[in-house]
C-alpha cells in the first residue's frame, strides 16, 4: 500500500516535470534562443507598437497567406529584443495614438520612424537615432509640377495625423490640408484624384512609388530640409530600460546587423 502510494508520487512528479519541460520551447521562440548557450527561463515579452501603414519601416504584407507586419523597423526592433533576452509583440495602432500608447503603459514602447520632437519628449523618452529621412511631396505624374511650396496654394495635401509632416504643411498658409490616420488611405486619395498631393518623408515615399506608378516624388523649394531623425519611443523616466536598449542599438551596429538590415530594406 505504501509502495504503491509512492509509486504514484514518483509518475506524478516525473509527469509535472516532462509538462514543464516540454511546454517551454514552444514559448520561447526560436529566435530568442541566446547564442551563448544561456537558459531562456526569464525571456519577457514586450509590446511594441507601430502605425504599420510607412514601407519600408512597417507595413502589411502577405505572405504565406498570412497577414504580417514586416519591415526594417520590424527587425531591427527583434535585433535589439534579442539582445535583451526579449520577445517582441507587435502592436499596430494608428500612428497619432502611439505616444498616449507608451505614456499610459498600454504598449512597452513604440517603433514608427518616430522623431524626438519637442511635444513627445514631454511625454516619452526616446532612444538614440537609428535612421535619417527628409519631406518630399508626391503628386500624380500628369499634374501641373511642383517646384514650389507656394504652388500648393489653393490645393488640398493629404498627410498623416499627428505627425512631423503634419506639423510642417499645417504651418503653409492658404494649402488646404487632409488628415489622415494611416498613409495609406492618403495615397489612395491622391491616386483616384481626391486631393492633390501627400507630404511624406523620403524613404516611405520611394516605397509607395514603386508600388503606385503613376505617382512621383518633387521636392519644392520652400519645404522643410532639416532630417526627422527616426527612434524608439520609450515610457519617461525608465532609465534602466532606455540605457539597454541604447546598448543593444549601439552593439547591433558594430556588429554590422545594422547594414544587413539597411542593405535588405533600402537596396
Ligand atoms: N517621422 C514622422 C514623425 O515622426 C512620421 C512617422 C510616421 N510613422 C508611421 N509609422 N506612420 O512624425
Amino acid at each position: 500500500m505504501k509502495k504503491g502510494l509512492m509509486l504514484l508520487l514518483i509518475i506524478i512528479l516525473v509527469f509535472g516535470l516532462i509538462g514543464c519541460g516540454t511546454k517551454a520551447p514552444e514559448e520561447q521562440g526560436e529566435e530568442t534562443n541566446g547564442e551563448n548557450g544561456e537558459t531562456n527561463d526569464e525571456v519577457v515579452t514586450i509590446k511594441v507598437g507601430t502605425s504599420a501603414d510607412f514601407p519600408p519601416f512597417e507595413s502589411h504584407e502577405v505572405i504565406n497567406g498570412e497577414d504580417v507586419i514586416v519591415g526594417f523597423d520590424i527587425d531591427l526592433i527583434n535585433e535589439i529584443a534579442k539582445e535583451l533576452n526579449m520577445k517582441v509583440e507587435i502592436e499596430d495602432m494608428d500612428f497619432n495614438g502611439l505616444v498616449a500608447a507608451v505614456q499610459s503603459k498600454k504598449i512597452d514602447m513604440a517603433i514608427a520612424g518616430m522623431a524626438p520632437d519637442e511635444d513627445r519628449k514631454e511625454k516619452v523618452d526616446f532612444s538614440d537615432p537609428y535612421y535619417y529621412a527628409s519631406q518630399t511631396i508626391i503628386i500624380k505624374k500628369g499634374a501641373e509640377d511642383v517646384t514650389n511650396m507656394d504652388q500648393l496654394k489653393g490645393k488640398v495635401v493629404g498627410s498623416q495625423l499627428g505627425t512631423t509632416s503634419d506639423d510642417i504643411i499645417s504651418e503653409f498658409q492658404g494649402v488646404e490640408v487632409k488628415k489622415y490616420n494611416k498613409v495609406n488611405d492618403a495615397i489612395l486619395d491622391l491616386n483616384n484624384g481626391r486631393i492633390d498631393a501627400v507630404i511624406l518623408e523620403d524613404s516611405i515615399a520611394d516605397a509607395y512609388i514603386e508600388k503606385n506608378p503613376e505617382l512621383k516624388i518633387v521636392i519644392p523649394e520652400g519645404l522643410n530640409e532639416e532630417e526627422d531623425p527616426f527612434c524608439i519611443a520609450l515610457p519617461k523616466g525608465n532609465e534602466e530600460l532606455l540605457n539597454k536598449v541604447n546598448a543593444a542599438l549601439q552593439k547591433i551596429k558594430d556588429t554590422g546587423k545594422y547594414d544587413e538590415l539597411i542593405s535588405k530594406w533600402f537596396e
